[in-house]
Order: C-alpha cells, then structure tokens, then sequence
C-alpha cells in the first residue's frame, strides 16, 4: 500500500474527471458502494477464484461481523441494486480503491483504485458494445495509442459447463503436462488453468478445446452482434478465445484490454464482461448486468511507457512577495483567489531574496511585490517571471486585480 502524493495525486484526480467526462455523457451516475462490505457478497460472486478465496482482507469486526475489504467493485454494486431496486436499465460509474492480499509488484499492489462502469437490466448486445467503447474511448482521452482490446465469449451458464467438463477431461488426459499449481486450479475451476502465465503449461493448453466449439445458438447470435457492432464503430479487436478473466462470475461477452507497453503477466489495464446471474446470486431478481473497470496503476505505467498524459505541472498565477510583515500578502492572496486567480505566497517575513527565490521556484507566470515603500505609497509591484513576458511595471494597489487579468491574459 503507498502514499499517492503529488504531482502524480493530481494526475489520479484528472484521471478520474476525465473517465467521468466520457461515461457521464452517455447516462452514466456515480455510485459510491461503501469500502467494506459483509464479507458473504463477495463469497457469493467468487469462491472458487482466487481473488475472494486467497486474496481477501477478511475479519470479524468488534460487533461480530464478518466483514471484509472489497477486492473489487461489481459484487457491490449487485448489492446496491438488489437492496435499493432502482429502475431500469441502472447505469453506473465509480471509481475508488480496493483490497487483494496479491504479490506486490510493479503493476500489482494491496491496495490498488479502478474505475468502471456496470449496467444492470439489459440484455441487449448493442449495450456490450457500448460499455466496450467507452473504455477504449477513455483510452483514446488519455493518449493511450498501444492499446489492443481482447473478445471472447463464456457462452450460456449450460455451455460453460459443458466447456467445463471438456476442459476437465483434456487436462485431466494431461496431467503430466501441467504444472503443480495448475493441476491444483483444476481441481476448483478448469478454466482458470487457461489463464495460466507460466511458461510449461503453454503447449497443453495451445491445444486444449475452444470455448467456442461449445457456444449455443443464442450465445453465438449474441457474440456475432455485439462483434457486428464493434465493428460498426470501427473499434478494432482481437478475438482471444484463451480470455476467461479471474473472476468466477462472467458469461457471454468477456473482454480485456491489454497495454502493449506493460509486461504480459501484469499487462492488463483493465477488463469486463456480462455477468448475467449475480444479482440472482446476492438474492435479487434475475437481472442482466455488464460492466469493467479499469486499473489505475497499470494504465498509468502504460501513460508513463507512451509518453501520455504526463502529470500536470502546477504553477499559481500569482505569488506575492511582501517584506512588510506579510499581511499585505495575507489580503492580495486572498483577493486574488476570489477574483477566480490561483495565488501563493511566501511566508515568515524571510528576506526579499528569499522570497523572490520561492517565487521563481514556484512556476508562477507573475510575482506581485510589497515592499516599504510600495506600501506608503499604496502601489504594487507587478513582475512577469517568465521568458518573453514584458517588463515590471507599478501599479496603483486599487488597478491591481485589472492589471494581473491582463498580464495573465495570454
Ligand atoms: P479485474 O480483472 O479483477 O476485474 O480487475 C480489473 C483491473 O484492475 C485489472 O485489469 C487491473 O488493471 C486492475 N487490478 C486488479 N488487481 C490489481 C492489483 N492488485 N494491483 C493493481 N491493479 C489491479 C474486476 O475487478 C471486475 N470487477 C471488472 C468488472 C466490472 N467486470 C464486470 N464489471
């Protein structure tokens, strides 16, 4: 777990307006689901993954609760719908932290923030492909160019199954092949051996079964819409038929987006997908969903690698020297912050070398300067403080605001 300070905080805080900006256009509201939860929502989304089995920050709280830190956000949000029923379609937007006990690494952290949406009552495949485009359109608002969005289809509860017990065979025709860890993931959930990153399970599964060989004619029809669709909107995508996700609760539509910069273990910014019977599941009507979210840290990295939305340099407009004893500091910073004007100043009445040296060091396009004399006199000193700007002039204290508006004006 880190401290986030700036300027890359500022940055997190942009990051989230801006994925605001894209999903709010499109009827998106914010939910803020609280960050520990009982820990039975997430047991009932996930047994068999690792995320809610292994990784989860579990204990009983002094008033008997079994609660626990939420390691993601959509079983929350489920949650919310089944106890607050709001109507229909329900479309949301969060973003926030959350909690795995995982090996921290570059990209993988304890406490790690995502953003994302979740849609809940639609079937329609059309709104798979728009969930879809506003991630790879937030990709787009940030810079991000390396970039590949990854599709694949679970098929019908029925069709997994069936996909299920084919993989069991497979695996289990092969288990020499398989490393230890892998034959223990296949004993709780064979699908999650395909997601396997480690190097000598890749041929067996190179030739495992395809999932798609087992789709229904519904699950089909969709996956072929929701791919017409993408395509409608010239969203490019690879089809990954290997893509099963760590999380126990997807059907249908899965997908990921994978940055081309980032190792391939740690390489996923973000990823989604329908999860049809979760609401069923935390005790609600059966109720369509889908959604993603997004990882913060790791589309960072990605930003970094690319060169793309780089921190923000934060510079006030004005900082205020004042050797006088630093009230008259005190008032032009504050009438400046009024005027809508960002402002600093110096403090502790140090030096006029000093002061001027903070101002300099501050980034501000504009000093304005008190000293003895400008203070009898009623007057300020306005100092441009960057190459190319025109020289100091005097001004009356009372034109000061409608002097800096226009030395600020570009
Ligand atoms: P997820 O794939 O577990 O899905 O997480 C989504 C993204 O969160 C990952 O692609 C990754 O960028 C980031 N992430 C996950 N774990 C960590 C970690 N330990 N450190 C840093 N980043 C991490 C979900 O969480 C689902 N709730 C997504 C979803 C929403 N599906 C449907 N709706």
């Amino acid at each position: 777990m880190r401290d986030i300070l700036a300027p890359e905080s500022g940055r997190w805080r942009r990051f989230v307006e801006i994925f605001a900006a894209v999903v709010e256009p499109a009827g998106y509201e914010l939910i803020v689901p609280p960050m520990m939860e009982d820990a039975g929502v997430f047991k009932r989304v996930g047994e068999a993954t690792d995320v809610v089995s292994k990784e989860m920050y579990e204990f009983t709280d002094l008033g008997g609760r079994h609660v626990a830190l939420r390691p993601e956000q959509t079983a929350s949000v489920c949650r919310a719908f089944v106890q607050h029923r709001p109507t229909t379609p329900w479309k949301t937007w969060y973003a926030g932290p959350n909690f795995r006990y995982e090996k921290p690494q570059r990209g993988r952290y304890r406490q790690f923030d995502q953003v994302g949406v979740e849609v809940l009552g639609v079937d329609d495949p059309f709104l798979d492909v728009e969930v879809i485009a506003l991630g790879w359109r937030f990709y787009d608002a940030l810079g991000l160019r390396q970039v590949t969005l990854l599709l694949n289809s679970l098929g019908e509860p029925a069709d997994r199954a069936r996909y299920a017990d084919a993989l069991r065979a497979y695996f289990g025709a092969n288990l020499d092949a398989l490393t230890a860890e892998s034959r223990e993931t296949l004993d709780r959930n064979p699908l999650r051996v395909l997601d396997s990153k480690r190097a000598p399970d890749a041929p067996v599964i190179a030739a495992a079964p395809q999932l798609a060989d087992f789709l229904s004619k519904e699950a089909a029809a969709h996956f072929d819409a929701v791919r017409d669709g993408l395509d409608a909107l010239g969203i490019p995508y690879r089809i990954d038929p290997r893509l099963v996700r760590g999380l126990d609760y997807y059907l249908r539509t899965t997908f990921e987006f994978a940055g081309g910069t980032l190792d391939s273990a740690q390489n996923a910014l973000g990823g989604g997908g329908r999860y049809d019977g979760l609401v069923e599941a935390l005790g609600g009507p059966p109720t369509p969903g889908i959604g993603f979210a997004l990882g913060v840290d790791r589309t960072l990295l990605a930003c970094d690698d690319e060169g793309a939305f780089t921190p923000p340099v934060p510079a006030p407009d004005v900082f205020v020297v004042d050797t006088t004893g630093g009230l008259e500091a005190l008032a032009i910073t504050e009438q400046v912050r009024r005027a809508g004007r960002s402002a600093d100043r110096a403090y502790d009445n140090r030096s006029m070398k000093a002061q001027m040296k903070a101002a300099n060091r501050s980034g501000a396009r504009v000093a304005v300067i008190i000293g003895d004399d400008e203070r009898a006199a009623g007057t300020a000193v306005v100092r441009p403080l960057r190459e190319g700007d025109a020289g100091q002039t005097v001004v009356a204290r009372s034109d000061l605001l409608t002097h800096l508006e226009a030395a600020l004006t570009p």
